[in-house]
């Protein structure tokens, strides 16, 4: 009775995630997608803390567990900031990866204890489980670090790169392989000890050759892999729940992979092969090691007179709109411009920010109507009409070198047509370049008109300037 109770919720509790995940594809829908996400991972932890057999210094050891790491997590997300948030997911990664090796050195020492064997007798079935879930786990966890570092600036965000590199990989990935076959062939603790110090290497010098621009992608395919290595610790435990959880958040990270690839105009496979991203002596040349060359430089006011006689404003929001948390002064400005007849619409460029939806999240937060905000190739037809094109904190996702420079690390990717608005506002703080490196030729253009300053303080004086 208690196992068809138990099997019921985690049934119930599996079409909840698969809503939570339908929800969470749209911002209308996101905060009831979160709250089934919610309901059915409290119906998961309930079933599974009531199934029978649970209870005793099991269930006070879970129970100290869910406190401790709930504090801790609480805590953590409390205090971090938004922009922040891929190298706390690349944090969180790390640790599904390094759970899925302890769950599998605790199934090879302690066989009995999972129903699959003995010690030195374990059902061949489960040791391929094992050990696929170590290997996963494992490159998870090593690969994630590498990622937290590099989006901490822990280390250099630039592609590290040698010679016969893919060959090596390749070699140590079909090593990897054969070791797997030879521990389900033998039994061996030295082999499971083997697979476990490879597949750590292997998830190293998999993402140390993976450059800036091409991280976000990098981030969900270990969110991929850390699902993977989820299901895979369900077979092991024997968990219908975590093997249906597992699946979908591995199929859902490698869905948000190619949908960002495609946004990146990027295979999968050039991003898996690395080298790309950030090129150090191109960010330096941005930086402005070359020649100043000049400007034009205009204040908010003039900004505020020609956006009040314009017919259509396009706004871009990028990082720097994040940084300068400058959404809802944002939104006032757009109000006013709207009660002074003028069209105001927001241009999302897929990679905005510094993660997926970034750019929307905060347009939500700051109540901007969904249907004036649009995604890039159906607002980039429109930039050709618009009077103006308000850039806020954005760089990358507006430079053309994307269309024409073959060297440059954000070649391919698409770009919103700013520069064929009549006049360009870039409001930021200096000329420095964007997370790439790459200069951004449209500051030089006869219509570009910088608006230098954090972007909150512009924007509120361009608002002042509007309400006089
Ligand atoms: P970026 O190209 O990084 O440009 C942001 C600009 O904001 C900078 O040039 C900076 O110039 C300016 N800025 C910073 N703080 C500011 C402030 N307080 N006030 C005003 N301006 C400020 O941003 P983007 O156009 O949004 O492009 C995103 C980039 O990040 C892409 O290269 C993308 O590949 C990468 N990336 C994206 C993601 C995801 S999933 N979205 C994840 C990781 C990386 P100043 O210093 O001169 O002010």
């Amino acid at each position: 009775m208690a196992h068809t109770l138990s099997t019921l919720a985690y049934l119930v509790a599996s079409v909840l995630f698969i809503l939570a995940l339908r929800g969470l594809s749209h911002p209308e829908t996101s905060r009831r997608g979160n709250l089934y996400g919610m309901v059915g991972m409290g119906l998961a932890i309930v079933a599974t803390l009531a199934q029978p057999g649970m209870g005793g210094g099991g269930l006070a050891l879970i129970l100290a567990g869910i406190v401790l790491g709930g504090g801790i997590g609480t805590a953590l997300a409390n205090r971090i900031q938004m922009t922040a948030l891929p190298q706390l997911v690349a944090a969180f990664h790390s640790l599904v990866g390094l759970a899925a090796v302890f769950v599998a050195a605790a199934a090879f020492y302690n066989p009995e204890s999972f129903g699959i064997g003995v010690p030195g007798d374990i059902k061949a079935g489960s040791l391929v489980e094992m050990s696929l879930g170590l290997a996963i786990g494992a490159i998870t966890f090593s690969g994630s670090l590498i990622a937290f570092a590099k989006l901490q600036a822990l280390m250099s965000g630039a592609p590290i790169t040698f010679r016969g590199q893919h060959w090596l990989n390749l070699a140590l990935g079909i090593l990897l392989l054969v070791l797997v076959i030879a521990f389900v062939a033998t039994g061996s603790g030295v082999l499971f000890w083997v697979i476990a110090l490879l597949a750590l290497g292997l998830g190293f010098l998999l993402i140390i050759p993976i450059g800036g621009a091409d991280m976000p992608v990098v981030v969900s395919m270990l969110n991929s892999y850390s699902g993977w290595a989820a299901a895979g610790i369900g077979f092991t435990v024997g968990n219908l729940l975590l093997i249906v959880t597992g699946a979908l958040v591995g199929a859902s990270g490698a869905i948000l992979s190619y949908i960002m690839c495609k946004g990146m105009n990027r295979s999968i496979v050039n991003v898996l092969l690395g080298g790309f991203g950030s090129d150090p002596a191109a960010a330096q040349a941005a930086g402005g090691g070359g020649p100043a060359r000049p400007v034009k430089a205009g204040s908010p006011e003039d900004a505020a007179y020609l956006m009040k006689n314009a017919g259509k404003i396009i706004i871009v929001p990028g990082y720097g709109m994040a940084v300068a948390q400058a959404q809802q002064v944002l939104r006032e400005m757009a109000d006013l411009l709207k009660k002074e007849g003028v069209e105001v619409s927001y241009a999302i460029h897929p990679v905005a920010g510094r993660m997926p939806g970034h750019m929307n999240v905060l347009l939500a937060e700051a109540n901007v109507p969904y249907d004036e905000v649009h995604e890039l190739e159906e607002i980039n037809p429109e930039f050709a009409e618009a009077d103006v094109a308000y850039v806020i904190g954005a760089n990358d996702v507006t430079n053309p070198a994307a269309k024409t420079d073959k060297s440059s690390a954000i070649y391919g990717m698409p770009i919103l047509d700013v520069e064929r608005a009549k006049t360009v506002f870039f409001v930021k703080r200096g000329m420095s370049s964007g997370y790439a490196g790459v200069e951004n030729e449209l500051f030089f253009r006869d219509n570009t008109m910088m608006l230098f300053g954090d972007a909150k303080k512009v924007t509120q004086q361009i608002v002042q300037a509007l309400q006089k």
